[in-house]
């Protein structure tokens, strides 16, 4: 979601922020802004759009040392001017950018509308600048505890001070804040990408610490119950060469599709450490006895990462002794979980910042199940409390559509299997030649994309389709219906095929096309009636199947064929035609691939 950075030091900020609003894209957002403060003047500048545009409109060198930025992804208000971040309060003396819902802001409104102020927006945010205003005094950490004590909800801020040229605010509650240490210059933003080309000492406040970012002096104080100023260690991440560009493909998304074999040959290789037949994860010690301790698994997710955890579901139940739950991360609360010290709770989340997750998974610690998190982000607020970690080691997903990182979860998800029966029974069942095989067998099937882009071409102009399959391929071909809705805009339910004569049959006639995955595996006889009763409804068929496979092809109309391989491993291959028939879909139609509208790639509001 929206996307922050701020700069104080010795260099012109404005190409810091633009770069690192740039490094911020990916977070999704719809509006974009900063402020500078010049010859102690607040200069405010905002777009409606990108930040390309935002870029044409700065002169880059004069416009001031210190410097806030700011990606809006529209909450409260639509994406206006107005509305785009930074905001200024009355007299011009506090300018703000946020990332999080301010939930009491009506409130809050009301009452600083009583007090005479002055609001431009109509933004939840604005507030923040209109309570400083109301409450500031000479004691500056005070005034940020007076203020942010009013606040309730979850936000990120950096607040950039007329009277303070020399320093940056920093404060957060449940939204993600980072503090960069530079040499002369301090680095503020909502995540590592946008600061990793300049820095490698890192600081990561926790919520309800104030943050005084100036490059003499880095000071922070607890805001929460007692006022004391803490001494806070960096910590050094190696600058990480994320390059920016596309490396030669139209979009991220492509380029990420076709990363997939190289992270499996990473994953399977340098994720563990093999001792003989068996093998561990790096960084990853369990407590003793931890799968003889549990009884159940329950596990958390949203959007991708949830079709991942109901893939696990599936994938798990069929050989560990534990029943596997699975939820939204938005639902887990109202169902009143059951769950206690014996539940293992796994939070699976790519980018380890989203807000539903990690409410369910503080819920989860206060019930004191022990908890595992999947994510892409070792530094990220759900890796931090969590109790082991597995990191999915795919390198940052630009995209929105999350593609790589659904397939590292899936590795992850099948290898934790194999691992947690090595330690309940001293075997696990990897037949290490066949794994080694996959990365080459999704190389080949990318190597055929050209039929799969034919086939999206020719089915580019429905407006609705019916995604069906069975168990295991359940959940992949849901993933298959998100990433088509997602990035086309295109109508695609994904519906158990056993369900589809219960109700969605009904939907079907020639213009409501069928995706399915009807490979070799157990669910093939069952699909293949199911697939007879579509064509009976005269909707054309996509099979994603089987390479040699002759029978398909009495029922589907276009065929997408994948490798022939041990069957316990075909999730992998058919998550990637079906990644590649939504690009393709959304790339004839023209669609912002990317950053597709009304989408965030990191979910940081509930
Ligand atoms: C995936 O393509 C989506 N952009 C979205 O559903 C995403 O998977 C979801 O928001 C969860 O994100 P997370 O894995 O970072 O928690």
């Amino acid at each position: 979601m929206c996307g922050i950075i701020g700069y104080v030091g010795k260099n012109p900020c404005v190409p810091y922020i633009i770069k690192g609003l740039k490094m911020l894209e990916y977070r999704g957002y719809d509006s974009a802004g900063l402020a500078t403060l010049v010859d102690g003047e607040i200069k405010i500048k905002k777009v409606v759009g990108k930040v390309n545009q935002l870029e044409k409109i700065v002169v880059n060198n004069e416009e001031g040392y210190i410097g806030i930025g700011h990606t809006r992804w529209a909450t409260h208000g639509e994406p206006t001017l107005n509305n785009a971040h930074p905001h200024i309060d009355c007299n011009g003396r506090f300018v703000v950018v946020h990332n999080g819902i301010i939930e009491n802001y009506k409130e809050l409104k009301d009452y600083l509308l009583g007090r005479g102020h002055i609001f431009r927006s109509q933004t939840d945010t604005e507030v923040i600048v209109h309570l400083l205003e109301e409450f500031f005094e000479e004691n500056i950490v005070y005034s940020f505890k007076r203020v942010v004590e009013k606040l309730e909800g979850s936000f990120a801020l950096v607040i950039l001070d007329k009277n303070n040229p020399q320093s940056l605010y920093g404060i957060k509650r449940q939204s993600p804040l980072i503090i960069g240490l530079g040499d002369g210059e301090v680095f503020v933003a909502s995540d590592i990408p946008a600061l990793s080309l300049w820095v490698e000492d890192y600081i990561f406040p926790e919520d309800d610490q104030l943050a005084i970012l100036n490059p003499k002096k880095l000071e922070i104080y607890n805001l929460k119950d007692k006022l004391e100023k803490l001494n806070i260690k960096p910590v050094k991440i190696s600058k990480e060469k994320i390059s920016i560009d596309k490396g030669g493909y139209p979009h991220y998304m492509l380029k990420e599709i076709h990363e997939q074999p190289t992270i499996l040959r990473e994953i399977f290789t340098e994720g563990i450490e093999k001792k003989g037949n068996f093998f561990f994860f790096k960084d990853f010690k369990e407590d003793d006895n931890l799968w003889k301790n549990i009884n159940k698994i329950s596990i958390v997710a949203c959007g991708t990462s949830y079709h991942a955890g109901y893939f696990a579901k599936y994938l798990w139940e069929e050989e560990l002794p534990y029943n596997v739950e699975v939820d939204y991360s938005s639902e887990f609360r109202y169902r009143k979980p059951k769950i206690d010290k014996n539940t293992l709770f796994i939070a699976i989340s790519q980018s380890g910042e989203t807000a539903d997750t990690i409410a369910a998974l503080r819920l989860a610690r206060e019930k004191g199940a022990k908890i595992l998190s999947l994510t892409n982000n070792l530094r990220s607020t759900i890796a931090r409390e969590s109790d082991l970690n597995l990191y999915l080691r795919s390198g940052i997903e630009i995209g929105v559509a999350a593609t790589k990182t659904f397939m590292a979860e899936l590795a992850f998800i099948f290898l934790l299997k194999e691992y947690i029966k090595q330690e309940l029974y001293g075997e696990n069942s990897i037949n290490w030649d066949d794994l080694r095989k996959i990365p080459v067998y999704l190389e080949k099937i990318l190597s055929e994309s050209n039929l799969i882009k034919e086939i999206a071409y020719k089915y580019s102009k429905n407006k609705n389709f019916l995604y069906i399959a069975r168990g295991k391929n359940f959940p992949l071909i849901l993933e298959g219906a998100l990433k088509l809705k997602e990035i086309s805009y295109i109508h695609a339910e994904g519906v158990s095929a056993g369900e589809m004569k219960h109700g969605p049959i009904a939907l079907l006639d020639e213009n409501t096309p069928v995706m399915t995955i009807a490979v070799q595996d157990e669910t093939y006889n069952k699909i293949f009636s199911n697939l007879e009763e579509v064509k009976a409804r005269k909707a054309p068929i996509i099979a994603i199947a089987t390479e040699n496979d002759q029978k398909i092809m009495d029922v589907a109309d276009d065929l997408i064929y994948v490798p022939k391989h041990n069957s316990k491993y075909y999730y992998f291959f058919v998550t990637i035609p079906l990644q590649l028939f939504a690009y393709y879909v959304a790339e004839k139609l023209e669609r912002e691939i990317d950053q597709p509208r009304n989408l965030a790639k990191s979910v940081t509001v509930e």
